[in-house]
C-alpha cells in the first residue's frame, strides 16, 4: 500500500493590512479589547479585484516549485474555501488548475470552514493510499473580507485574507508517511457560525449583501466554548491513538482563530511555548488558509526541517473539527 507524504508548503499574503487601530474607526472597539480577547493585532486584506483563486494560485506555485514536481504529474487539485470565486461553479480548484496550466486533473472544492485544510489533507491521503492518485495539490484560500460584515464588531475584528498550499505525494517509505488524521462534524451546532447565502466574485455583489444574508454571522462565545472542549479532546485522542507524546511533537500548528483557544489547548497538552506556532497576531483568522500559512511561516524562518513531526488541529463552521499527525517529508 502506498503512503502519503507531505512534500512542500507555500503561501501568499495580500499586501494591504487592516490594523486594530483602523478597525476602531469602523466599529465601536479598541486595540486593547481585540488584543486581549483574540491576540490579533493586524490582518491582511485582498484587493477588490483579487479573487480567492488568484491567491490560491500564487500559494500553489510556490508549493509546486519547492516540491520540484512537474505540472503534468499533478493528478488532483483540491481547494478548501468558504469564499469561493463563484457561488456554484466553476469550483475554485478548477480555476486554480487552469491558472497553473494543470490539465486533466480531478479538481474540486470542499467546504469545512476553518477545518478545511485538515479535510483536504485527509482527502489527499485517502486518494493516495487507495492508489487512485499519486500527486495531489491541496490549497486553502480565503477572501473572507468579501463575506465579512464590517459593521459587526463581533466578527469583523477576527478575519483576514490569504492562501496556503501543499503538495502531497505517494511514497513507499513509511517514515515519510502522514501518520493519522481525524475529521468530524456536528451539524446541530450549524447555527453558531453561518453565512445564510453568498460567494465571492459572483453577481450578488450587486445585491444588498446584508439583506441577502451573505455575511458571516457568529455566536462567538458559544463557539469559543465548544472549540476549546472539542479540540482538547480531539488532539488528546489522536496522540493517544498513535502512542505519540506531546514532547514528541516538534511543531503544534493549530488553526489560528484566537490566541486564547490556542493557549487553552496547548496548556492542556502541556506543550512548551517553542512548540506552539502562532501567527494569529499578524494574519487574524484566515479559515482554511490559516494552517498552511502558519506552516509556511516556520518553513521560511528555517524552523521546519525534514522529519519534523507536526500536530495540526482546527475547528470551524459546520461545526467541523479535525487533527492530523504529519511529518514534514520534502523530496531529498
Ligand atoms: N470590541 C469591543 N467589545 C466587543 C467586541 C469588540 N470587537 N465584540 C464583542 N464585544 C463585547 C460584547 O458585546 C460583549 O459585551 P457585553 O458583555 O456588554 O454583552 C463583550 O464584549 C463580551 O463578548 P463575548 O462575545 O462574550 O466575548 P468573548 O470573550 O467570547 O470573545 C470572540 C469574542 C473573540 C469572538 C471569541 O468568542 C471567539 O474567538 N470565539 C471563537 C471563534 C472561533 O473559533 N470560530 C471558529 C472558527 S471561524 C470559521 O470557521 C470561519
Amino acid at each position: 500500500m502506498p503512503y502519503a507524504a507531505f512534500r512542500s508548503i507555500g503561501a501568499y499574503v495580500p499586501k494591504n493590512q487592516l490594523t486594530n487601530e483602523d478597525l476602531t474607526k469602523m466599529v465601536d472597539t479598541s486595540d486593547e479589547w481585540i488584543t486581549k480577547r483574540t491576540g490579533i493585532k493586524t490582518r491582511h486584506i485582498a484587493d477588490k479585484n483579487e479573487k480567492t483563486s488568484d491567491m490560491g494560485t500564487k500559494a500553489a506555485k510556490i508549493a509546486l516549485d519547492r516540491a520540484g514536481i512537474s505540472l503534468e504529474d499533478i493528478d488532483m487539485v483540491v481547494c478548501a474555501t468558504i469564499s469561493p470565486d463563484y457561488f456554484c461553479m466553476p469550483s475554485t480548484a478548477t480555476v486554480i488548475a487552469k491558472n497553473l496550466g494543470i490539465k486533466n486533473a480531478t479538481a474540486f472544492d470542499i467546504s469545512a470552514a476553518c477545518t478545511g485544510f485538515i479535510y483536504i489533507l485527509a482527502i489527499a491521503k485517502a486518494f493516495i493510499e487507495s492508489g487512485m492518485k499519486k500527486n495531489v495539490l491541496i490549497v486553502g484560500s480565503e477572501k473572507l473580507s468579501a463575506i465579512t460584515d464590517f459593521s459587526d464588531r463581533g466578527t469583523c475584528i477576527l478575519f483576514g485574507d490569504g492562501a496556503g498550499a501543499a503538495v502531497i505525494t505517494a511514497t513507499e517509505n513509511k517514515e515519510e508517511a502522514i501518520v493519522d488524521i481525524h475529521t468530524a462534524s456536528d451539524g446541530t451546532y450549524g447555527d453558531l457560525l453561518m453565512t445564510p447565502n453568498g460567494g465571492t466574485g459572483s453577481a450578488y455583489d450587486a445585491l444588498d449583501k446584508e439583506a441577502a444574508g451573505c455575511y458571516m454571522q457568529m455566536k462567538g462565545n458559544e463557539t469559543f466554548k465548544v472549540a476549546v472542549k472539542t479540540l482538547t479532546k480531539d488532539v488528546r485522542d489522536i496522540l493517544e491513538a498513535n502512542d505519540i507524546k506531546s514532547e514528541d511533537i516538534k511543531h503544534f500548528v493549530p488553526h489560528q482563530a484566537n490566541y486564547r483557544i490556542i493557549k487553552a489547548v496547548g496548556d492542556a497538552l502541556k506543550m512548551r511555548e517553542d512548540q506552539v506556532i502562532l501567527t494569529v497576531h499578524k494574519y487574524g483568522n484566515t479559515s482554511g488558509a490559516s494552517i498552511p500559512m502558519a506552516i509556511n511561516d516556520i518553513y521560511e524562518e528555517g524552523r521546519l526541517k525534514s522529519g519534523d513531526m507536526m500536530l495540526l488541529d482546527a475547528f470551524g463552521g459546520g461545526l467541523t473539527w479535525g487533527s492530523a499527525l504529519v511529518p514534514f517529508a520534502p523530496f531529498k
